[in-house]
């Protein structure tokens, strides 16, 4: 039995029941019209309960931060009143959640922005290689487009995105959340702001590394200012180069916001690895070098199976494993674990949209 991995960890001043973590994982399912949480989300996230922590799929703070059909949001009262039902039917399991809050930046088209507009990004860049998927002018089907270009944020509107992941955080904490998560990882707003490739600005916002790291700081400064730093935590994604993504100062960047949350005291740091898009493992210096740069709950994610995320615990790299797709097909993935029992295979053509089936359908082992 994978011992470490199922021993419960303190993260900020919550207990977690185990080190085993439900990464987000975008579904496309929410309600609508308005992308508002529904009674099935909620059966999908109960059914979930029993992981350590839940790690919600990524929820767009405003419109402008939306870069997909049906992806929930956390920016008016009706989605606040949806995650909150959520929230406590997970609680009411024992289970601990936490809501992650997503700007998608550039990765975004006219037909998902407030009067087909252009979406927002660090600097004029199109992300031409990359598709979104939005809402067609039907609102009812979707395809998968390429996204718009979008066009630089003023300088004088960067406060206007820090407050929208503030009231993103205040409408988490009103339902109850145990953490908030930022996203700033995988191409989307924050790590535009990160990415050499991307950050061509002049301003504040660009240019030195630690001028190109200020928004997002900006933002967990934001949250941490509502629910508080023993709350926050940040999703980082070192090396991902999907999203039209470059960085060559990835690690140095990585690194160094791992120093800056850790001075902060920030509840815990999540690394998306970029195996999960198909790209390379993290060197094993690196890892050491994040292990020592960040001084809270250190979690991994990435294509792990029960005994690779054990070993990875047992070499002291990380405090935690995040699991995506094995959570989408195994709701009770912690008993499997600790059952030494097989893992059900996900169906990727359920993976985004559609009802119940491939979502709240996949079976549990007999008590
Ligand atoms: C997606 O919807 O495909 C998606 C969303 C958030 C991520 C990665 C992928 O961080």
């Amino acid at each position: 039995m994978p011992e470490k991995l199922l021993n419960p960890v303190k993260v900020g001043s919550t207990t977690l029941s185990s080190r085993v973590v439900m990464a987000p994982l975008t579904r496309s399912r929410a309600g609508q019209p308005g992308d508002v949480p529904t009674e099935l989300n909620v059966e999908y996230y109960a059914q979930r309960a029993s992981a350590g922590l839940i790690v919600t799929e990524a929820s767009q703070i405003s419109r402008q931060g939306q870069g997909y059909a049906w992806t929930p949001g956390i920016y008016t009262d009706a989605q606040e009143a949806g995650w909150k039902k959520i929230v406590d039917a997970v609680h009411a399991k024992g289970g601990r959640i936490s809501a992650q809050l997503w700007h998608v930046g550039r990765i975004s088209h006219t037909l998902l922005q407030e009067n087909g507009t252009a979406p927002v990004a660090p600097s004029a860049i199109t992300a031409s290689s990359t598709k979104c998927f939005p809402v067609n002018p039907n609102r009812a089907t979707a395809s998968f487009e390429y996204c718009s270009p979008p066009r630089a944020l003023e300088t004088a509107e960067i406060p206007g995105i820090v407050a929208q992941y503030r009231q993103a955080a205040e409408r988490a904490l009103r339902a109850g959340f145990d953490f908030v998560e930022v996203h700033s990882a995988n191409g989307y707003l924050l790590q535009q702001f990160l990415a050499t490739g991307t950050n061509l600005r002049t301003d504040q916002y660009g240019g030195s590394l630690e001028n190109r790291a200020r928004l997002t700081l900006e933002a967990v400064d934001a949250v941490i200012g509502v629910v508080g730093a023993d709350r926050t935590g940040v999703r980082l994604s070192p090396h991902f180069e999907f999203n039209d993504i470059t960085d060559t100062d990835t690690e140095a960047i990585t690194l160094y916001l791992a120093r800056e949350f850790s001075r902060r005291g920030i509840a815990y740091l999540h690394i998306a690895e970029p195996v999960w898009v198909g790209g390379p493992a993290l060197e094993q210096e690196f890892r050491r070098q994040l292990r020592a740069a960040f001084t809270g709950t250190l979690i991994c994610c990435g294509g792990y199976d029960a005994d690779s995320a054990e070993k990875l615990l047992a070499d002291g790299l990380a405090d935690a494993v995040a699991f995506g797709r094995p959570f989408i097909a195994n709701p009770d993935l912690v008993e499997r674990i600790r059952r030494g029992a097989p893992w059900n295979e996900a169906d990727r053509s359920t993976f985004y949209g559609g009802g119940a089936h491939g979502y709240t359908d996949y079976p549990t082992l007999a008590p």
